[in-house]
């Protein structure tokens, strides 16, 4: 069952997110057309409320929601009455009572996406809570592998990185997971959560022993604002070990994809020569994140018949 909101990629099962994927390949489309539109989400209004800085993924869904011909509404934190004092459930009930359809939010608390839940009627999409979760960006990266590989189970994936920061790591490791792929989370024991063994992954600290193995290396960006000690001894050092630079792109298979959820550290996790590869599917992943945005919020707010309900 998909909805009534899209908060953690464990409310979704194998159907669910097969759904969304075959969904978001028919949107995939109006992208192509000289007009980029669809009257779909017509008269409806969505609220993009961002209290954490972000670029690609509220342009993403605010793209996504304009070409689903929504009324689109800006709310960053900056600038607004939150810069006064007003809090969360302030902003929240203010929303409310104005009559939003949807709200896309972005917080640094996780968990704050379940709680906005409490305090509206409109759906709730959660665009990245603290550590805990970013489900759209993992039902991109799963459109973005099905589409390559034309399957998402039996697939040996490699995330790595800085996963104990990542809301990413979460999201897509448990989305991988219910499509049955083989996930390997591969970091130094400083970057790695405590409970991954409930995650149904393995772990590995060789990222040289995993390489040959895979058909997928997902990149993590290592979140310098997220720490607050120090997880590993310099840049240089990190890249040495985790980067994934042109000999270890030379060890990968050649049909492997390389996936980084951005932005990139380009010199850390990840060297510009290897971001820029033919078998890095960055900018794939920016532009399916626009239709898989698209079928998220067809599927929540239900489209025009929704709106006759
Ligand atoms: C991710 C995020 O914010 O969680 N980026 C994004 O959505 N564009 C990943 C990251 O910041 O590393």
């Amino acid at each position: 069952m998909i909805g009534p909101d899209l908060l953690d990629m464990a409310d979704l099962d194998a159907e669910a997110i097969t759904t969304i994927l075959d969904t978001a390949e028919g949107f995939k489309d109006v992208a192509l057309r000289p007009i980029k539109k669809v009257p779909t989400l017509r008269g409806r209004t969505v609220c993009n409320l961002f209290f954490e800085d972000s670029t690609r993924t509220r342009i993403s869904f605010e793209i996504a929601e304009k070409r689903l011909s929504a009324d689109v509404i800006n709310f960053s934190a900056k600038g607004s009455s939150v810069a006064k004092g007003e809090s969360f459930k302030d902003t929240a009930l203010t929303l409310q009572a104005m009559g939003v359809d949807a709200i896309v939010i972005r917080h640094a608390a996780s968990g704050a996406a379940q709680q906005l839940t409490r305090w509206v009627d409109a759906r709730v999409l959660n665009a990245g809570d603290g550590t805990h979760q970013h489900p759209t960006q993992a039902l991109l990266d799963l459109y973005t592998i099905r589409e390559r590989f034309g399957r998402v189970e039996g697939l040996e994936v490699a995330v790595v990185g800085d996963v104990v920061h990542s809301r990413v790591a979460r999201s897509v490791c448990q989305g991988l997971v219910t499509m049955g792929a083989h996930v390997t989370v591969v970091g130094p024991p400083t970057l790695l959560p405590p409970a991954l063994e409930t995650w149904g992954v393995r772990v590995s600290h060789d990222l040289d022993a995993v390489l040959p193995g895979l058909d997928v290396c997902y990149l993590l960006r290592v979140q310098r604002e997220r720490m607050h000690a120090q997880f590993f001894p310099t840049s240089r050092e990190y890249a040495r070990i985790w980067g994934l630079d042109a000999d270890r792109l030379a060890v990968l298979p050649e049909h492997a994809a390389i996936l980084h959820p951005g932005p990139m550290n380009r010199g850390v996790e990840i060297t510009a020569d290897v971001a820029d590869a033919p078998n890095a599917l960055i900018t794939e992943q920016v532009s399916n994140g626009i239709a898989v945005r698209m079928s998220v919020l067809y599927l929540l707010l239900g489209g025009e018949e929704g709106a006759e309900a």
